[in-house]
């Protein structure tokens, strides 16, 4: 909540499943496209929201799965579970008011009358969520019946339908756009309400997050029937709701680009890299210079002396380079290795992404950096924590002076080059 010093410029909060992530692209094409735009456009003052129906096992289960860059906001289990920043510290503000009315047990009694409705897996039993699979045709006659009963108890609780087969009861307070509305009431109490909120989603339980005043929210295009129903029966003259022609994190970015939100290239998205020096920034550069290395590596980029000298043009004569492995180099030595591995990854389809890059200034022309990469060959994964000096002192263009890295846990048993 405190990284940034004042209000942030965007702030998306995002579905996971089917949303940010495109669970039927194997190339990770879309969700890569928008982790570039954020780190290079975006990280510095802007804040990034997940919220997803998975609970917290559920959750780091898919953050291992595909490559995803970190928010910093996590909300689990249908907005029932707040966490902060990378070690996920939890809201207990939050857990202190879904406890009104709400009495878990109760709900797993009264639910066990109903044969329709099969329990889903203990992991996605939480606290204050208590969830099911029933068929389309029952949902309706259930929902009746079990808020009823409910209610009979003393209980208020809400029941929502997801992808056509989840049921979730979750206290009334509960759910993605309570969550949602009581982030945003904190934001406003530190004189910190986001300049933009873009709310992005696909199914049942994202309907709530389009019905908070003032955020702007995309549906993507691969939405499902309950959430386009949602719409038309209660959104259909809303200019700030658009329903997207591109599936997944494609549809985000579609989106910021609609309604005006901020730069929506994704360094992905430019063909020539180098040239790529408009809304110049530390962390742009980091992108970009990751960016060419996949290239260079995946053969997408021609062999040439001329694409090696210009990614030794943004290091420092000087500058030094530490390999997690504990060797140091000139940066401009060691970029020589790229010689031996040009179009290595052919074949194995290797994507180098970075996560979390922050950036600080710490001189009149000097820069702290620090990210995590990652490379990704196939099924394998290993990354690297980056700490790094970026100078403007040479050029008009940030050159790398020191680059130090350090391998994190998850590492894999590829060679590690840059
Ligand atoms: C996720 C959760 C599941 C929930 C569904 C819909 O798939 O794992 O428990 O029912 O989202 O909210
Ligand atoms: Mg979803």
């Amino acid at each position: 909540m405190d990284r940034l010093k004042s209000s942030a410029r965007l702030m998306i909060v995002s579905d996971l499943d089917h949303t940010m992530v495109d669970h039927h692209d194997p190339e990770n094409t879309s969700i890569l496209r928008f982790n570039a735009l954020w780190e290079a456009h975006y990280r510095h003052d802007s804040l990034l929201v997940f919220s997803t129906g998975r609970s917290p096992t559920l959750y780091k289960q898919l953050r291992k799965e595909k490559p995803m860059i970190t928010p910093d906001i996590t909300i689990m289990s249908v907005g029932t579970e707040i966490t902060y920043g990378k070690s996920m510290v939890p809201d207990d503000g939050w857990v202190q008011f879904l406890n009104q009315k709400w009495d878990k047990d109760i709900v797993i009694e009264e639910t066990s009358k109903f044969p329709e409705l099969s329990r889903q897996a203990e992991t996605e039993q939480r606290p204050h969520k208590v969830s099911f699979y029933v068929k389309k045709e029952k949902v309706e006659q259930v929902t009746e019946a079990l808020n009823k009963v409910l209610k009979g108890r003393g209980l208020d609780v809400k029941i929502i339908y997801s992808g056509g087969i989840d049921l979730d009861i979750l206290p009334q307070g509960a759910g993605k756009g309570q969550a949602l509305a009581y982030l945003l009431k904190k934001f406003e109490s530190e004189g910190k309400r986001p300049v933009n909120t873009l709310v992005c989603g696909d199914s049942g339980n994202d309907a709530e997050l389009f019905s908070i005043p003032g955020v702007h929210g995309v549906m993507v295009s691969n939405a499902q029937e309950e959430l386009l129903q949602w719409y038309a029966a209660n959104a259909k003259n809303n200019p700030k709701i658009l329903h997207a022609s591109e599936r997944c994190a494609a549809g985000i970015i579609q989106a910021i680009g609609h309604f005006k939100l901020g730069t929506n290239i994704s360094p992905r998205d430019v063909s020539d890299l180098t040239k790529d020096i408009e809304n110049a920034h530390p962390a742009h550069e980091v992108v970009n210079f990751n960016l060419l290395l996949e290239k260079w590596r995946r053969a997408e980029v021609e062999d040439t002396e001329l694409f090696l000298a210009g990614l030794k043009a943004v290091a420092h004569p000087t500058g030094i380079f530490i390999h997690p492995s504990g060797t140091e180099h000139h940066i401009k030595d060691h970029l020589n290795i790229l010689r031996k591995v040009y179009g290595d990854s052919q074949g194995k389809p290797l994507k180098i992404w970075v996560d979390d890059v922050s950036a600080s200034q710490i001189g009149s022309d000097t820069w702290l950096l620090k990210f995590d990469k990652w490379e990704l060959y196939g099924e394998e994964r290993q990354g690297c924590v980056v700490t790094a000096i970026m100078s403007t002192k040479e050029s008009n263009w940030f050159t790398w002076v020191h680059i130090h890295q350090t391998f994190l846990e998850q590492s894999g048993k590829q060679e590690w080059m840059f």
